[in-house]
């Protein structure tokens, strides 16, 4: 199998190639400034590990799957070019919950990642909240408003330095933004309403002084008589990549890996749920490869985790 990566020099792809380097695929980095390239000079941590030649886009509709790790608004315009490639995946929001699309979210859609042939990758916020929240959203019982506060490391902003996500802004700082509208929003509701409905939601993202990783804390009303853990035990049986704790998840378990790990608490009616992904692992990439796992019947590799003890 043969897999264009467009966008591997950046963070998302760049990492997308690392994990599909643990399968026995060909694997095509593509760039649209560093064609001719090394991929291993243009992302050093790949030495040894992805020292392709990287290939202009033009070669991207070769291969039997791609994968566009580009920016929001880039993959659209990409994608009529790609009509002949048997399987798109696409890490940026711009075909999540549309048409034609399925949405990767592979413990809840894995019948339909596998037989799709175009797989919307969902948002690392998104991920880390709705996977949270479905357990709840598909027993019906996320019908009050349901508070979220997440906080995410500083890639999840990409490869470009910008005013408020870069270094000086970050380190040694915390601070919330995009309050009460972040774009995410939409594209969880339209999912945990796709699996039995959703109140309002309400979110506040946060930076981290961190490179990667996402916390999110999920406040719901549920009657005092559902027994939250079960619901969770058995919404997640067998679901290798999520992993419910009884104590409270850390960033430092997830990172480098396609885990969310997920902790239920309640007092009386009031539950908080909390969940941790790496943004470029569960959040993006890694999400992506197991979506290609599941369509092109791969084995499940990404279980192996490089996580801090
Ligand atoms: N970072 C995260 O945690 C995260 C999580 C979930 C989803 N995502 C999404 O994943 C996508 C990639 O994110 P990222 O963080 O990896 O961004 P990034 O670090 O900025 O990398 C994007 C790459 O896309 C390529 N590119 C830029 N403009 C392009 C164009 N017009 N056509 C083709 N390629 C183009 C660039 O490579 P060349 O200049 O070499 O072509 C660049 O390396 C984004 O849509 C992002 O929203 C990111």
């Amino acid at each position: 199998v043969k897999i264009s990566v467009v966008g591997a020099t950046g963070y998302v792809g760049a990492e997308v190639v690392r994990w599909l380097s643990s399968h026995d695929v060909q694997i095509a980095p593509i760039s649209t400034t560093r064609a001719g390239d090394r991929l291993s000079d243009a992302v050093p941590g790949l030495l040894g590990i992805a020292d392709q030649v990287i290939q202009p886009f033009s070669e991207a509709a070769k291969a039997d799957a791609v994968v566009l790790a580009t920016p929001h608004g880039a993959a659209a315009g990409l994608v009529p070019e790609l009509g002949s490639v048997p399987l798109v995946v696409d890490c940026s929001a711009d075909h999540r919950h549309a048409d034609g699309w399925v949405y990767g979210m592979a413990e809840w859609n894995a019948e339909a990642v596998a037989s799709a042939s175009r797989i919307a990758v969902p948002g690392c916020f998104a991920t880390a909240i709705a996977l949270a929240l479905a357990p709840l959203a598909a027993a019906g019982l996320l019908v009050d408003p349901v508070q979220v506060a997440a906080a995410t490391g500083s890639t999840g902003s990409g490869a470009t330095a910008k005013n408020a996500t870069h270094h000086p802004a970050r380190f040694a700082n915390f601070k919330a933004y995009k309050v009460l509208d972040h774009q995410h929003v939409p594209e969880i509701v339209a999912f945990l309403g796709g699996l039995g409905g959703c109140g309002p939601l309400h979110f506040v993202p946060h930076s981290l002084p961190l490179d990667r990783g996402i916390f999110a804390t999920c406040f719901a009303r549920v009657d005092s008589d559902v027994n939250a853990a079960t619901l969770y035990a058995d919404a997640y049986a067998g679901a290798g990549h999520v992993r419910i704790r009884q104590g409270t998840p850390e960033l430092r378990w997830v990172r480098g890996t396609a885990f969310c790990d997920l902790s239920v608490h309640r007092d009386g009616d009031q539950l908080v749920v909390l969940s941790a992904i790496d943004n470029l692992g569960k959040g993006a990439a890694g999400q992506a490869v197991q979506c290609l796992q599941l369509a092109l019947n791969l084995p499940t590799l990404t279980r192996i985790s490089p996580c801090t003890p």
